[in-house]
């Protein structure tokens, strides 16, 4: 089954409307290493009539699937994490065929992308905002000397540094990669024994993703106990437009594996009111003054914390449940917003198709070894979902519960009231089986 795809957006005759043009002077967008939420980047550039280049290192996890390669106008491999590589391979595209905007395919390469934007003269965050948000201590740093709320936090780069850190957060707190994502890496800990071994298993090589760097730098924080929310939107200048607001689910601590996202979070006006302002004090407090932002806060007794921030789409197909739930497509505005053109001209909401958008992500605990998977065929059939995905084959291991990787696929479906939202969801989870 296919993603349902958003309607054409309304065109005002009036407004610039980007045309496919000649390919050697139409506009063309550089996706790097295009993965997850980032592939639909693509798309959304050929929809407003761009020609796509993807760089990727092309070996290991980092490597595009073959359907998005096919479609691809320029795919360069270049070794996507070697900063003057990637400066170089950037500089040769577009003294060929001018680039008009770079985006990062995932969070791992936001800064990358705003190094090549400035390097090139293109629409790019300022590069203290990259860094910032590719980096959560910073994150915090920045934040709490604007005078935004955030965690107790103490970074860690050894494992001297943890009594200290311990001391000055208290436990129960968080120690998580200053650099990561898909919670890979991040626990709870309740005392000293349990932090010690979280940080071994954190600079455990054979567990890195996309060949990282192993620099050992972590964070420690205060653990915030309430709701988690993600918060969706876009910033173009000073104007923050808040889009959407999404109710995360989790699975059991001490790990926190994201199980599913529902849009929108039930949430009464008070309460999205002071996560709305909040975000907006984040988001322009770190100076993210150009396209999407994912926001994860939770709400706490003191009000909304920050979890952390990305300058980004949001993954876990959250941008595909805002487009089904609201018409807005942040990944057109994302391509609109780093290319010069104004998003709000050339991708208006389009009609809902649903007052709710769902994801719900399988899990398997205690499988080792996937053999079989039962019952995809009757969630296919149901008119309320959208798209199910696998992403092991029998005979694949099953990787153990502690983040992203040990999700089997997905379903995406639609509901009309928060009540239909949670039945669908214990339907679709009872329904398929691994075994
Ligand atoms: N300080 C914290 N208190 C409570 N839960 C946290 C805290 N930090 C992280 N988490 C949980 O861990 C998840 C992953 O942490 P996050 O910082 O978002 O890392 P990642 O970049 O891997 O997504 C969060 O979505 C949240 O559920
Ligand atoms: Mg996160």
């Amino acid at each position: 089954m296919s993603p349902r795809h958003p309607a054409a957006p309304q065109r005002d005759p009036h407004k610039e409307t980007p045309m496919p043009a000649a390919p050697t002077t139409r506009k063309q967008l550089l996706v790097i290493e295009p993965m997850s939420s980032g592939l639909t980047l693509l798309g959304a550039a050929r929809d407003l009539g761009l020609g796509t280049v993807v760089f990727s290192h092309d070996a290991g996890d980092r490597v595009v699937p073959e359907a998005a390669r096919a479609e691809v106008d320029t795919f360069v491999v270049v070794d996507t994490n070697d900063p003057a590589a990637l400066a170089a391979a950037a500089a040769r595209v577009h003294a060929r065929t001018p680039l008009s905007g770079v985006v990062s395919g995932s969070e791992f390469y936001v800064d990358a992308a705003a190094r090549i934007a400035h390097q090139l003269g293109l629409p790019g965050l300022p590069l203290a905002t990259a860094e910032a948000v590719r980096d959560k201590t910073r994150m915090r740093s920045v934040l709490s000397a604007a005078g935004i709320r955030v965690p107790r936090y103490a970074p860690v780069s050894a494992p001297g540094d943890l009594d200290a850190a311990a001391a000055a957060v208290g436990f129960p707190c968080v120690l998580k990669p200053a650099a990561g994502s898909g919670s890979i890496q991040v626990s709870r800990v309740d005392d000293r024994a349990q932090l010690q071994a979280a940080y071994r298993r954190l600079t455990d090589r054979a567990d890195f993703v996309f060949d990282q760097p192993e620099d050992g730098r972590a964070l420690l924080e205060q653990y915030l106990d309430g709701p988690e929310y993600s918060v969706e939107g876009y910033a173009i200048g000073d104007r923050v437009t808040i889009v959407s607001l999404t109710r995360k689910l989790l699975g059991a601590e001490p790990y926190f594996v994201e199980l599913g996202h529902v849009v929108q979070a039930d949430l009464g006006p008070e309460a999205r009111a002071r996560i709305a302002d909040y975000t907006t004090a984040v988001v322009t407090g770190l100076g993210i003054g150009l396209g999407p932002f994912h926001a994860e806060v939770r709400l706490t007794g003191e009000g909304p914390v920050l979890i952390e921030i990305g300058a980004r789409l949001a993954g876990d197909r959250i941008a595909e449940l805002i487009t089904l739930a609201t018409g807005v497509s942040l990944r057109h505005i994302m391509v609109a917003a780093h290319t010069g053109l104004d998003p709000e001209a050339v991708t208006p909401p389009a009609q809902p198709a649903a007052k709710y958008a769902a994801v719900h992500f399988f899990t398997a605990p205690g499988l080792d070894v996937l053999d079989r998977i039962d019952g995809l065929d009757v969630l296919e059939r149901h008119p309320r979902v959208v798209e199910v995905r696998t992403y092991l084959r029998p005979g694949d291991p099953v990787p153990a519960a502690r983040d992203l990787r040990c999700r089997l696929g997905h379903v995406v479906f639609t509901a009309d009231s928060a009540e239909e939202e949670a039945e669908l969801r214990a339907w679709a989870a009872a329904t398929v089986r691994f075994a």
